[in-house]
């Protein structure tokens, strides 16, 4: 057992979290639009004009801000008036990238956007650079977007929609350094100018433009960028994914040992560093902070589950990824003044998804759970917290900090605090000063743990993993003291003290 102090400076906020970073990602990639989200209407599971309730009903209890789609590396393959129209006249098409399946194009912009509605968030779409041309760039915003009368707009109505949608987010290219067209910065940069210059804002709809910004630790692409384009972007992306081993053997997500579990978190940190490094150069372009840092794809990446397609990346949830999950929105949390959007890969049976599906059954992941559990710091004045003499997790001569602690403040005054324990082992001790908290308080909380690195949910066993109330921490004189357990992810709620 090791216990530490900390002060939570709650007299000093420094910003505000914005809800965009508890976003998603949805891609036209294995299973996670078709049969995850989209059943079609004629589907004997029950669904909402072809989206699937199940699904849809989970994801609403995590009020998701902002989703992202259409990929991805598929994003700059997808043409999108393919998927517009009476869907059993929709071009079929070989989706090359994710596993060489036919796509049908049934979900298209129609039914994305209605999924927009039935979650109540906001779409974040992705346009095609690296395959596509400016002029079809160009005219999906003026479909979505456009009121008046024009070809796009006419077709849009003829296809079943009067009023234009309201769309903010819009991405030009992914990863147009790799899958979206293999470019250097300085020619995507140029290619950058100009596509976004037909990203147009009709009528009151305003657009924020997201450039594609480097691979994890490219720096160079983030400095040409920030140089050649600042003025006309809103946001730079972020790709970073926590791989435990190498792409080539990146290791099982349910069967690994402590070493493996030890690397997972201690790479999930790296995202402290990345984010630190390429704000720094956009400081120096950008120090108003007016271009956002969108993390647009993050979370784990392990080996395929045993027997599955390895081009649909589906793989298992454990206790493991709801601590990476943890640790990141820690991370997020500490850069709030630069980071506005993330997005996590992948909202269903994709990655480290929130859902996962077998035909009409369905279960959430821990990772799941620990959206739920922190959504209550989405748009909440972050709190800086300093932890003192820290407790360490040691493991073959290397160490990470034992407990990563995240406070926050709501217009309703309420503050949460989210404790991960880090240790496989040990329960963490943690005494901490409100300062600048006066008048009584009451604590209470939620936490997510288990007995094992590896616990997960099953479709035969989908509860084994599951949040309970947690009592172990109190308020004495002020201050406030918690004993979390080994492997957990705990929230605490403090109201003032009501008789
Ligand atoms: O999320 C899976 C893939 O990872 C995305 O399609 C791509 O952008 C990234 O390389």
């Amino acid at each position: 057992m090791s216990g530490q102090t900390a002060v939570i400076h709650a007299d000093q906020p420094a910003g505000r979290i914005s809800r965009h970073i508890y976003g998603h990602f949805a891609e036209h990639l294995g299973r996670c639009i078709y049969e995850g989200i989209w059943v079609g209407e004629d589907s004997p599971i029950p669904n909402t004009n072809g989206i699937r309730n199940d699904v849809l009903e989970a994801l609403k209890k995590l009020k998701i801000p902002v989703l992202r789609w259409p990929g991805g590396c598929f994003a700059d393959e997808y043409h999108w008036k393919d998927g517009v129209g009476p869907r059993e006249s929709r071009k079929r098409m070989v989706n090359t990238h994710w596993g060489g399946v036919v796509e049908n194009n049934h979900f298209g912009t129609h039914e994305f956007m209605m999924l927009c509605e039935l979650l109540d968030c906001e779409p974040y779409i992705c346009g095609n650079v690296g395959s596509g041309s400016v002029q079809e760039m160009q005219e999906w915003v003026e479909y979505m977007t456009f009121d008046g009368e024009s070809p796009m707009a006419d077709w849009r109505r003829r296809n079943g929609r009067e009023k234009p949608w309201r769309l903010k987010y819009f991405g030009v290219g992914n990863e147009n350094w790799g899958c979206g067209g293999s470019m250097r910065p300085e020619y995507y940069a140029d290619e950058y100018r100009r596509f976004q210059t037909y990203v147009r804002n009709f009528g009151g709809n305003r657009i924020y433009r997201i450039a594609c910004g480097p691979n994890s630790a490219d720096y160079r692409w983030t400095e040409v960028l920030m140089s050649e384009a600042r003025n006309r972007m809103d946001g730079l992306s972020l790709h970073y994914y926590t791989v435990p081993g190498t792409w080539q053997k990146k290791g099982s997500a349910t069967d690994f040992s402590e070493e493996e579990w030890f690397a997972t978190l201690k790479k999930a940190m790296t995202m402290d560093e990345l984010i630190g490094r390429h704000k720094t150069i956009m400081d120096r372009y950008d120090p108003d902070k007016r271009v956002g840092l969108i993390v647009d794809e993050w979370g784990t990446w392990f080996d395929v589950e045993p027997g599955t397609n390895p081009g649909f990346l589906y793989q298992q949830n454990t206790l493991r990824d709801a601590l990476v999950a943890g640790l990141t929105f820690h991370i997020f949390h500490r850069h709030c003044e630069r980071v506005h959007m993330a997005n996590i890969a992948q909202t269903v049976n994709v990655l480290q998804a929130m859902v996962l599906t077998e035909g009409e059954k369905m279960l959430v992941t821990p990772t799941y759970h620990v959206f739920e559990l922190f959504k209550v710091h989405q748009d909440a004045e972050y709190l800086p917290v300093h932890l003192e003499g820290k407790a360490a997790y040691e493991l073959g001569g290397e160490k990470l900090p034992q407990l990563s602690i995240s406070a926050t403040r709501n217009d309703r005054g309420q503050l949460h605090i989210s404790i991960c324990n880090l240790h496989p082992r040990e329960e963490g001790n943690i005494s901490v000063e409100l300062r600048g908290m006066k008048g009584r308080m009451q604590v209470s909380g939620r936490i997510l743990a288990g007995a094992r690195m590896n616990e997960h949910n099953t479709f035969d066993q989908p509860e084994r993993v599951k949040p309970a109330a947690f009592d172990g921490a109190s308020l004495v004189n002020g201050l406030l003291q918690a004993a979390v357990p080994p492997m957990s992810v705990t929230v605490l709620e403090l109201n003032e003290w009501s008789e």
